[in-house]
């Protein structure tokens, strides 16, 4: 049985996890608008892996028993106007789901849940690449994104990201 407000914060984390992807796949739409199919496919799979973390918290609380309430998901509400906005916003948007984990994590703490600290280990670990990932793209395209050549030599060195399913299997 899970204390409430962790029972809460995971479930509420479900619909986190999928605005995440819903939020990155408008992302990988507005790249394939502008013709960069690369940065397209470089967010189009971190929406995968976006979905992957809400099934993670799906299959926690149903492996513990607990219900799961699954509520409406917002819509991405941001226009972009230049590529490195949306660079920027995914940042932002990491920093925001890694307060998140923080949060349940803390909440765990609080009632020594070591089972749920234990799983979300996995998640600290995760966001910490996450934002590693954002802010290195941002640099390349600080370095290379203002000379068509390089934008286009980065746009082919992000088709190539591939998506993998996550390391944690419950
Ligand atoms: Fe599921 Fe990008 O955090």
């Amino acid at each position: 049985m899970l204390n409430e407000k962790v029972h809460f914060l995971l479930n509420q984390q479900i619909n986190k996890e999928f605005y995440s992807a819903y939020l990155y796949l408008d992302f990988s739409n507005y790249f394939k608008a502008r013709g960069l199919d690369g940065f397209a496919n470089w967010y189009m799979v971190q929406a995968q892996e976006e979905r992957d973390h809400a099934m993670l918290f799906y299959t926690y609380l149903q492996n513990e028993n607990m219900s799961v309430t699954l509520d409406a998901i917002a819509k991405p509400d941001k226009v972009f106007t230049a590529d490195m906005d949306v660079l920027k916003a995914g940042l932002e948007h990491e920093l925001y789901v890694t307060s998140l984990i923080n949060d349940i994590y803390a909440a765990a703490y609080e009632v020594k849940d070591f089972r749920t600290m234990q799983f979300l280990d996995w998640f600290v670990k995760e966001q910490g690449e996450e934002e590693t990932n954002a802010n290195d793209l941002i640099s390349k395209m600080e370095l290379f994104g203002s000379d068509p050549k390089s934008l286009y030599m980065l746009n082919n060195e992000l088709a190539a990201r591939v998506y993998t399913a996550p390391s944690l299997v419950l």
